[in-house]
């Protein structure tokens, strides 16, 4: 697929996606989430693609929202299809099987923030702004937002930033857990990519089965996640990375990993 509203390079490794929409500040039409969805599944499925980072074009913007164009046109039916393509698309991204940082370059607001909590690690550059301001346009968070956001920060501050519409920033963001890190906005794409390259250095098996059973966990009993986790373990045990990972510490020397 060519882009038109996203720009895919791929760097040792590493797949660099950035939403290029900066005249409106990378708000997500219905182009971008196809974009993405096609992005999303260059990530799964291509073996070169280790980890993926995910940016806004230019200075001022992560991702400011969803299209406020196109919802304004939206009926109750084609709202409803909206809201679930945006959140199959943001779905599949958090269970690729692959880490992915959101580097926040600014505003990340409505589907902004909700993209940048799909991914697993949040960091922000000190310009960065945070909200869900749909309330104020008279719908409510539709990629995911409500789910998430109580997830994360838990839900009083979740229903505070929801129902008030009020826009955070990094500091605050970070305060609340929100974000993992807050970085000098100059630096934001390098430190990212640090963070990316010291995660690949880990057994990927073992990375992707952490983020499986963090996701799935979530969601079960203690008990079930406990056995999830024990399973993994297991599982992990007959790889060859473990193998790897243990004999490296005994040999004191640094770890190579296959991923098998
Ligand atoms: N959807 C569509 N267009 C958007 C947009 C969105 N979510 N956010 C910004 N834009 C467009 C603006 O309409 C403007 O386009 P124009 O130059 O053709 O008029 C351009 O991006 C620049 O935005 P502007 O509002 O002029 O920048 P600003 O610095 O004054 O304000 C924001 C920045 C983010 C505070 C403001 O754009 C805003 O509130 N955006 C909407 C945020 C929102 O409600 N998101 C949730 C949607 S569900």
């Amino acid at each position: 697929m060519t882009y038109q509203t996203l720009l895919f390079e791929i760097k040792d490794g590493i797949a660099f996606v950035t939403i290029n929409r900066p005249d409106k500040l990378n708000a997500l039409n219905d182009q971008v989430i196809l974009e993405l969805s096609s992005a999303v599944d260059r990530l799964t499925t291509e073996a070169e693609i280790k980890g993926a980072i995910l940016t806004g074009a230019g200075p001022k913007s992560f991702v400011a929202g969803a299209d406020i164009g196109d919802l304004s046109r939206q009926g109750p039916f084609d709202g409803k299809a909206r809201a679930q393509r945006g959140q199959a698309v943001l779905r599949r991204l958090e269970t690729c099987g692959k880490p992915v940082i959101a580097a926040i370059n600014g505003f990340a607001l409505g589907g902004g923030c909700e993209l940048a909590m799909a991914c697993h690690i949040r960091i922000a550059g000190e310009n960065a702004k945070f909200g869900q301001p749909e309330v104020k346009l008279g719908i409510a968070p539709g990629y995911g937002g409500t789910q998430r956001l109580p997830r994360i920060v838990g839900k009083g501050v979740a229903l505070q930033l929801i129902l008030t519409g009020e826009m955070i920033d990094a500091q605050e963001a970070y305060r609340i857990g929100l974000v993992n890190k807050i970085v000098p906005s100059g630096d934001l794409l390098a430190e990212s990519e640090k963070m990316m390259r010291g995660i690949l250095t880990m057994g990927p098996l073992a990375v992707r089965l952490a983020m499986e059973a963090v996701d799935q966990g979530l969601e079960m009993t203690l008990d079930e996640g406990l056995l999830l986790e024990a399973n993994h373990f297991g599982l992990l045990a007959a790889t060859s990375d473990m193998k790897e990972g243990t004999t490296a510490f005994l040999e004191k020397r640094a770890a190579n990993f296959q991923g098998r």
